[in-house]
């Protein structure tokens, strides 16, 4: 039996990370996997990234987020998003980011893929063809098929959405963890999943788990960073 701890959208929510180790036993995982967003809107990326730095068992992908921070470290202009609020995250996210750690988000991929015990795994931000397309539950049935259709894997790791789900079609098993530090769905805990595979057979258990909201929001403070940002992360509610 082999277990793995699943994880995306972490938003530099160190804390809320933290919270997360303090919760599970971490050798009990074979692997640990996160669909993407290691940055934005949150104070902690350096330590965000170093965390996953440290890890041997990680598989590790670059969401739209952590693009977006690459291209203007690169040297690019940021296109959207355009309120000026969600643009400073950005910028004081570059501004912040230490060399070895923007190397590291450098080096991660846009989709990856694992087996284990002969069960395929992909891992994508978004979906299989684009990092940016949002997959919920309220998304048509034929686009779950479209996918699985198409897809190698039996199991699709996803993140992008911040909506945690568990969703089995045609065969394929399309598993979105929710978001560790920046839940879009009311409940502002921590979200993450267990990927457990047994003799071929694959289960999900999706886990919530409070973190220390206000250490958080004290750090936006102390960095000036807007405060409309303590609303989203009480709430565990979108901006927009
Ligand atoms: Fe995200």
């Amino acid at each position: 039996m082999k277990k793995l701890l699943v994880m995306s959208d972490i938003h530099a929510n160190y804390p809320a990370l933290k919270a997360i180790q303090t919760h599970v036993r971490l050798d009990q995982f074979h692997r640990i996997i996160n669909a993407g967003d290691l940055v934005v809107y949150c104070s902690f990326p350096n330590e965000t990234i170093e965390w996953f730095r440290e890890k041997k068992n990680t598989i590790c992908i670059a969401g739209n987020t952590d693009r977006r921070v690459l291209g203007i470290l690169a040297g690019g202009k940021l296109g959207k998003p355009r309120r000026e609020e969600k643009r400073v995250m950005y910028s004081w996210t570059c501004e912040n980011l230490l060399p070895e750690n923007a190397r590291y988000l450098k080096s991660l991929p846009e989709q990856s893929y694992i087996s284990i015990d002969k069960v395929r795994i992909g891992v994508y931000h978004g979906t299989s063809d684009d990092e940016e397309e949002t997959l919920s539950p309220e998304v048509p049935e034929s686009r779950f098929w479209e996918l699985a259709k198409n897809s190698p894997c039996q199991v699709q790791i996803l993140g992008h959405s911040h909506l945690p789900f568990h969703k089995i079609v045609n065969g394929v098993h399309f598993l979105n963890p929710g978001s560790v530090g920046r839940p879009f769905d009311g409940d502002p805990r921590a979200s993450f999943a267990i990927l457990t595979i047994h003799s071929g057979k694959i289960s999900v258990e999706h886990i919530r788990i409070p973190y220390p909201v206000e250490e958080v929001i004290e750090s936006l403070k102390k960095n000036g960073l807007p405060d409309i940002y303590a609303k989203m992360y009480r709430d565990g509610k979108k901006l927009n």
